[in-house]
């Protein structure tokens, strides 16, 4: 059985557009089947890119979908430099479009498994996810584990969840982890949480 979280998908792509207004700026993005947000873009997204804590340096989106937070983050914050990757090959292709349709020249879209195509000595200042929770938990808590040893001195981890539906495991993850966690946002059941290193 395919998920939105699979490798490869086989259906009919049914390619559109789809758009939002995210940060106070209007974007587009290609989206189609056998994606995240293959309708709109989804209310833990939106949450996260809206309230997201971004200062300087390299910011990671990981599991980026179609490449809705990292292109948000790129537009909005132009001297930054994001790295977005997701193991969902059309995903992927997707957030290549994505990039181009918005004019992003400081982002890049990578396919491959949680951290497989991040080098080891490439380190970030905030990593974002909005983490596929039906996916199931232990892989959630892998993308906790190792934003820990990508992450540089004082940065930050910023995760989505719906607070009732799992993400208050997420969060407890993070304080496990990072040895912090607190709130940043909330709407409609969705929480943003971020620790720092
Ligand atoms: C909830 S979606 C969020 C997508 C996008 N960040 C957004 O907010 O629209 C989670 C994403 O994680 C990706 N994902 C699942 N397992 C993964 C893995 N092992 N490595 C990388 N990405 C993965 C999925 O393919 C999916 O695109």
């Amino acid at each position: 059985m395919q998920h939105y979280f699979s490798e490869k998908q086989t259906s009919a792509l049914n390619l559109k557009k789809i758009n939002a207004r995210l940060r106070g700026r209007l974007f587009e993005f290609y989206t189609g089947s056998g994606v995240f947000s293959s309708k709109r873009v989804d209310k833990g997204s939106e949450l996260l890119v809206n309230s997201a804590i971004i200062n300087e340096g390299r910011v990671l989106d990981m599991g980026c979908g179609i490449g809705i937070v990292g292109i948000v983050i790129a537009k909005c914050f132009p001297d930054i430099l994001v790295v977005m990757t997701d193991i969902n090959k059309r995903a992927v292709k997707l957030a290549k479009r994505n990039v181009k349709l918005n004019n992003i020249d400081n982002a890049e879209a990578r396919q491959g498994n949680l951290f497989e195509k991040v080098n080891e000595d490439e380190k970030f200042n905030a990593i974002l996810i909005n983490p596929p929770q039906k996916a199931g938990k232990k892989l959630c808590f892998e993308m906790i584990d190792k934003s820990y040893d990508y992450m540089l001195e004082k940065g930050t981890l910023q995760i989505v969840g719906r607070h009732q539906k799992g993400g208050k495991e997420l969060s407890k993850r993070m304080e496990t982890v990072f040895g912090n966690v607190k709130d940043v946002a909330k709407k409609s059941g969705y929480r943003v949480y971020v620790s720092e290193k």
